[in-house]
């Protein structure tokens, strides 16, 4: 049976350390980080994601403020928000809750954030810089890099020798992710719905990153033996074992039979979700602390 990693208890390992980054912060500037969280329309599972993320920043000693706006915003009320708070010197992070309305047009949204406040990662600046390879530059993308802090925990920063497979390919996690993988000397292979023997391509990786939104997709003949398996997926499936209409949550990979072959595995829930929310804390107070020129805390 492999070691299951505990996602809640390394997460909270990062909240603790901003919490004290956040506290030196305030002694040396008189003023707290500040994080501006910006939600549109009445998505039911994006409020619950934005008050979580919203009480963790006050938990870690920051300016926590979120502006929740109606459903039928505009455009240009939206990007007269996000020019505001570019302006504002009390926000150092900015994170706009996605997915936006059908009618709202992420994209430049996304891109009129200020990349020094984009604590998401997602301006065309971050993800830039993170493909040149320049990781103390920029900021990353909050769920790839909580699931590379699992990979260096488990194989340290050095992966030279080692495969690593990536299935998805979105900005959000499957293309930081390879860059990361890659920044750190492992042989990387991006492999998506049209990789052809995706199980063969699978079976080589030393360390397996699944990433697709399909319900329990990767099996035990996947896995090597010996892998570390890293689970980004949530999908809420069927769960009539516990009562009529009840469901419950699953990754991408099979769990059970896949913690039979692998050394090191994720979760889910319990694992790679919970980093997502402490990086973001990581990347604000990072974001803060250079504001004033200090030298950020690494994660
Ligand atoms: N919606 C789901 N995940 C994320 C995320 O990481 N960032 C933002 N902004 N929205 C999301």
């Amino acid at each position: 049976m492999a070691t299951v990693i505990d996602g809640k208890a390394v997460a909270a390992g990062v909240v603790e350390q901003v919490t004290a980054a956040s506290a030196a912060f305030e002694v040396e500037t008189g003023t707290k980080p500040g994080l501006a969280v910006v939600i549109v329309g009445n998505d039911p599972a994006s409020h619950v994601y934005v008050s979580s993320k919203s009480r963790m920043a006050k938990q870690c000693g920051f300016k926590s403020v979120q502006h929740t706006l109606p459903e039928d915003t505009s455009q240009e009320d939206l990007e007269a928000l996000i020019d505001r708070l570019n302006a504002d010197p009390e926000i150092h992070g900015i994170l706009v809750q996605l997915p936006l309305p059908d009618h709202l047009d992420s994209a430049p949204v996304i891109q009129s954030i200020r990349p020094e406040k984009d604590v998401d990662g997602l301006h065309v600046v971050n993800a830039g810089k993170l493909m040149t390879g320049d990781l103390e530059g920029g900021l990353i993308s909050c769920t790839p890099a909580g699931a590379m802090l699992f990979v260096r925990n488990t194989h340290g920063s050095d992966l030279s020798g080692l495969n690593a497979v990536v299935i998805g390919r979105s900005n959000l996690f499957g293309k930081p992710m390879a860059a990361l993988l890659l920044a750190a000397n492992a042989t990387v292979t991006t492999a998506h719905s049209r990789t052809k023997d995706l199980a063969g391509v699978c079976r080589n990786a030393d360390i397996l990153v699944a990433a697709v939104g399909r319900p329990q997709m990767v099996k035990a003949d996947w896995v090597k033996p010996g892998a570390t398996v890293i689970d980004v997926g949530i999908n809420r499936i069927d769960a009539p074992e516990r009562g009529e209409g009840k469901t419950r949550l699953v990754g991408d990979v099979a769990f059970d039979e896949c913690a039979e072959v692998a050394d090191v595995i994720t979760p889910v829930p319990g694992g790679v979700g919970p980093m997502t929310i402490a990086m973001l804390m990581a990347n604000t107070v990072i974001a803060a602390t250079r504001s004033k020129g200090l030298k950020p805390p690494s994660f």
